[in-house]
């Protein structure tokens, strides 16, 4: 026969009344019902309730409680070949042990559970932990990242374009008469000692560099940095960003761009958002539009207030705001990077991130983006 299991020198006994109110009147219960059921569950009780660590509280419950040679399994073994009157007597005994040894384990293990979680607990005389500084993502890369995101979804990749740009591509190929006002160098910085080299003003120079390096067709976004010589106020920056959008294949409608652009506007905005085209001009685009939504603040109302009482000063009462320029690609374009304007058609859209953060948020100064206050950037 296997070994009865040992009692450890190391396991401590301790009364489990206060774990287990009652235990005294089980006790007396047993005493009644046999010799060896009380005097395992004596001991049992007593090693559990002083079991001084969870390793120690499982060698008991093991010791008295486990499936093979424990206590309470060799008590067993004699009971099938008993008189049914004793065995019922004896069953009925070993279940109660079986089952208040348990109850006293669970609190036993509750108790030191519990006790471990204090120690971890907070000691207001100890000298205090350095928490490591955790970053996130700026506020304007959250955005981004959002709609290049939903671009993916649409089936555009990124194309990554240069900040530092040739005169060439930045106006050139994209259509602007050499004497167009955004070529001044009230609006544009000039990089002084290379001719022709400019700070991009706006991310529609990439479609260019894309165009010339691939063939058609080309489902294309392009986010990045802007710059334009402004006079910095709370609504302007002399540098900013854009993500523009460029798709060019046979037969691609006006149509295609109306749904791209509500399917786009209704992701950010909601699927209530209403949309309108209004015509712009824009050299690298014919026709040229630019796409309103619905204002978000007075939903399209131009009015706030219980009977609109007063103007909504997000969209000035007009019910729109305006969210990005749009339109087909113009045939110069296309020659100017080599593609056969009676072969492909294309659609190509552009918008600038800091509005979107702005309305989204109700950020009130584009300067707040770049001045890396942390009472700011932590909103986000
Ligand atoms: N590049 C223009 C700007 O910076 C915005 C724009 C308008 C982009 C029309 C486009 C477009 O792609 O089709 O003001």
């Amino acid at each position: 026969m296997a070994e009865i299991p040992a009692i450890e020198p190391t396991w401590s006994e301790e009364d489990p009344e206060p774990l287990v109110p009652g235990h005294a009147q089980r006790l007396e219960e047993l005493k009644g019902l046999g010799e060896a059921e009380y005097f395992t569950y004596l001991k049992g009780s007593r090693y559990l309730a002083g079991a001084r660590d969870l390793r120690v509280l499982q060698e008991i419950h093991t010791a008295f409680l486990g499936r093979a040679n424990s206590h309470v399994a060799r008590m067993m073994i004699g009971l099938p070949r008993l008189p049914v009157e004793e065995r019922k007597i004896r069953g009925r005994a070993i279940n109660l042990v079986k089952k208040w040894l348990a109850e006293v384990h669970e609190a036993r293990r509750r108790a030191l559970e519990a006790a471990a979680e204090s120690s971890l607990a907070a000691d207001a005389t100890e000298p205090g932990q350095q928490r490591p500084w955790v970053g996130h993502r700026h506020v304007l890369a959250q955005v981004r990242d959002e709609l290049l995101d939903l671009f993916h979804g649409l089936g555009y990749s990124v194309y990554v374009s240069r900040e530092v740009e040739l005169d060439a591509y930045n106006f050139t190929r994209l259509n602007f008469p050499p004497d167009h006002p955004a070529r001044d160098a009230h609006d544009t910085y000039f990089v002084e000692g290379a001719d022709g080299v400019v700070l991009r003003t706006h991310t529609s120079p990439g479609w260019v560099r894309a165009m010339e390096e691939r063939k058609p067709p080309l489902r294309l976004v392009f986010p990045g940095r802007t710059f334009r010589a402004e006079q910095v106020d709370a609504s302007h920056m002399d540098q900013f960003h854009q993500i523009d959008g460029l798709y060019v294949a046979r037969n691609v409608s006006m149509a295609d761009l109306k749904s791209t652009l509500n399917t786009f506007a209704r992701a950010i905005y909601g699927g209530h958002t209403r949309t309108r085209l209004v015509p712009v001009f824009f050299p690298f685009v014919e026709p040229g539009c630019q796409m309103d939504v619905s204002c978000a603040i007075c939903n399209g109302t131009g009015r706030l207030g219980e009977s609109g009482e007063r103007r909504c000063p997000v969209c000035k009462g007009s019910g729109w705001s305006e969210l990005l320029g749009a339109g087909m690609v113009h045939p110069n374009v296309f020659r100017a990077v080599g593609y056969d304007p009676e072969e492909v058609t294309g659609f190509a859209f552009g918008m600038g991130l800091e509005r979107i953060a702005m309305a989204r948020y109700s950020i009130p100064e584009i300067r707040l983006f770049l001045e890396n206050d942390v009472r700011f950037l932590t909103q986000f």
